[in-house]
C-alpha cells in the first residue's frame, strides 16, 4: 500500500515514517493519503469476509492486518428506526449504533489502528486526554497489546462508566483540575517530553480506523449512500473521518453518492457550529464549555477544520442542541426503539429534528443518525432524570398493588 502524510493547510506531504502528529512546516492538521490506485477491493470481496472493521483491511494503513490489536470492533448494528423518523419528522431514519463496539464505544475503531500504529513506531507507552469514551477504550487496547497507558481527565466531569473502564484496564488515570481543552495541551507537552505516543483524534492514524464507519453504512444500506449522515461533533475527528470513508469508497467506485454530512454540537460547547454559521473557517474556542453531555464538552477542537472541510464539501450544515432537547432525545430512543445510548450520542437525534423543524432538512430524506457510545457510560444521568426503582416486601399482594396501578 502506497500511504503517505499531507498536511490540510499548506498541503505539504510527508512520508508515513513521519513520528509529527501535525505539519512540521506549518502545524496544520495531517491527513492519511492512500494511493487508491493501487488498492483493489470489490463488493466480491467484501462478501466473503466477517463484519469487522478489518474486513476492510487494503484501507487500513498497518504494515501487516493480521497482527492488528484488534477486539473485533466495527460491525456495528444499523437500525431502520421508524419512532425516531416520525420524532423527527423525515421519511426514513436509520441508528447507526456505535455503542455495540467493544468498549461502548466508536472510539475502538480508532484504538485498533491508533495503538497497531504505536506498536509499529517501536512505542512502549500511549496517551490521550479524553473527556471519558476515548480513554475507556485506549486503556483496553493498551491492556490487549502490553504496553502502558496514561489518561489525563477533566476532573469530576467523566460518567462514572468510562472512568471506571480506565481503572479497570489499567491505565494510569489522572484526573486534572481544568477543562478537556487543558488537559489535551498537557498531555501533548508531556507526550512530546517522555515519549509517549499520542492517541487523541489530532493523531492521523487512528482517524484511519474510525472511517469505517461510513464504509460500513454504505454496505448496510445495500450500497446505497443515504443523502445525510448526523454526527455528534467533540473534538470533531469522527465527522472528518466518516466524511473521507465515504469519499475513499467512491473514488474506488463502490458508491456513486456522497451524503451531506452534519454536525451537532451542545448549545453550551458549540464552536464550529458558530464558525459555520459565520462562514469563517477559524473557530472562536469557548472558554468554559459546559453541557449535560460531558463527552462532547469541549471548547476549542483540534479537528475543527477537518470537520468545517467536511461539512462544507458534502452540502451539510452544523448546528447546536440544548441540553433539554438532548435528553428528550435519548428518552424517545430508549423508550421507543430500545436503543440506549449516553446523551451525546442523543445529540445526533436531537440536530436532526431541529434541523426539520428549521426547514434545513428536508422531509423526504433518508437519514443515518450516529449514536456514538452506549448508555451504561453515563448511568449517574439516569438516576438523576428518572424515577428510582420500587422496592416492596415479597408479597404477592404489594406487587398486585403495583401491577393494577398501571405504573
Ligand atoms: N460522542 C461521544 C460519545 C464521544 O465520546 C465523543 C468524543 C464524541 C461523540 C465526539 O467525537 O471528538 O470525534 O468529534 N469523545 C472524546 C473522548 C473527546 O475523549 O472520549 P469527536
Amino acid at each position: 500500500m502506497k500511504v503517505a502524510l499531507r498536511c490540510i493547510s499548506c498541503e505539504k506531504t510527508y512520508s508515513q515514517d513521519t513520528r509529527s502528529y501535525t505539519c512540521p512546516e506549518c502545524s496544520g492538521l495531517l491527513e492519511v493519503c492512500i494511493d487508491l490506485d493501487e488498492v483493489r477491493l470489490t463488493k466480491g470481496m467484501l462478501e466473503q469476509r466477517s463484519f469487522t472493521l478489518w474486513r476492510y483491511r487494503e484501507l487500513m494503513p498497518v504494515m501487516d492486518a493480521s497482527r492488528a490489536v484488534s477486539l473485533r470492533e466495527g460491525g456495528t448494528p444499523l437500525y431502520r428506526a421508524p419512532e425516531i423518523a416520525e420524532y423527527a419528522g423525515v421519511r426514513e431514519v436509520y441508528i447507526k449504533n456505535e455503542g455495540a463496539n467493544p468498549t461502548g464505544s466508536f472510539k475502538d475503531r480508532g484504538m485498533t489502528v491508533g495503538v497497531t500504529k504505536a506498536l509499529e513506531f517501536g512505542a512502549r507507552a500511549v496517551g490521550c486526554a479524553s473527556t471519558g469514551n476515548t480513554s475507556a477504550s485506549l486503556s483496553a487496547y493498551a491492556a490487549k497489546a502490553g504496553i502502558r497507558c496514561l489518561v489525563l481527565l477533566p476532573a469530576g466531569k467523566i460518567a462514572l462508566g468510562k472512568l471506571a473502564q480506565a481503572v479497570l484496564h489499567g491505565a494510569t488515570v489522572v484526573g486534572i483540575r481544568a477543562n478537556f481543552d487543558v488537559a489535551l495541551s498537557l498531555i501533548k507537552e508531556a507526550c512530546a517530553k517522555y515519549g509517549v505516543y499520542l492517541l487523541n483524534s489530532i493523531n492521523p492514524w487512528r482517524l484511519e480506523g474510525q472511517k469505517s464507519c461510513g464504509f460500513e453504512i454504505a454496505e448496510q444500506l445495500g450500497w446505497e449512500v443515504p443523502d445525510r449522515v448526523v454526527v455528534p461533533m467533540g473534538n470533531c475527528g469522527n465527522i472528518s473521518a466518516i466524511w473521507k470513508g465515504f469519499r475513499e469508497f467512491r473514488s474506488l467506485g463502490l458508491i456513486d453518492e456522497l451524503p451531506a454530512m452534519t454536525g451537532i454540537q451542545a448549545e453550551g460547547a458549540s464552536p464550529v457550529v458558530e464558525a459555520f454559521r459565520a462562514g469563517r473557517s477559524e473557530i472562536v474556542p469557548v472558554k468554559e464549555p459546559e453541557t449535560v453531555a460531558t463527552a462532547i464538552r469541549i471548547g476549542a477542537p483540534v479537528n475543527a477544520p477537518k470537520a468545517l472541510r467536511a461539512i462544507r464539501e458534502s452540502g451539510g450544515c452544523a448546528e447546536s442542541v440544548s441540553d433539554a432537547e438532548i435528553l428528550e432525545a435519548q428518552r424517545v430512543l430508549a423508550r421507543c426503539e430500545g436503543v440506549g445510548v449516553e446523551p451525546a450520542s442523543a445529540a445526533s437525534v436531537a440536530g436532526l429534528r431541529k434541523l426539520v423543524e428549521m426547514g434545513e432538512v428536508d422531509r423526504s430524506e433518508r437519514v443515518v443518525c450516529v449514536t456514538t457510545g452506549h448508555a451504561l457510560k453515563d448511568p449517574e444521568i439516569i438516576f438523576s432524570r428518572y424515577e428510582k426503582p420500587l422496592e416492596i416486601e415479597p408479597s404477592i399482594l404489594e406487587l398486585g398493588k403495583i401491577i393494577s396501578s398501571g405504573a
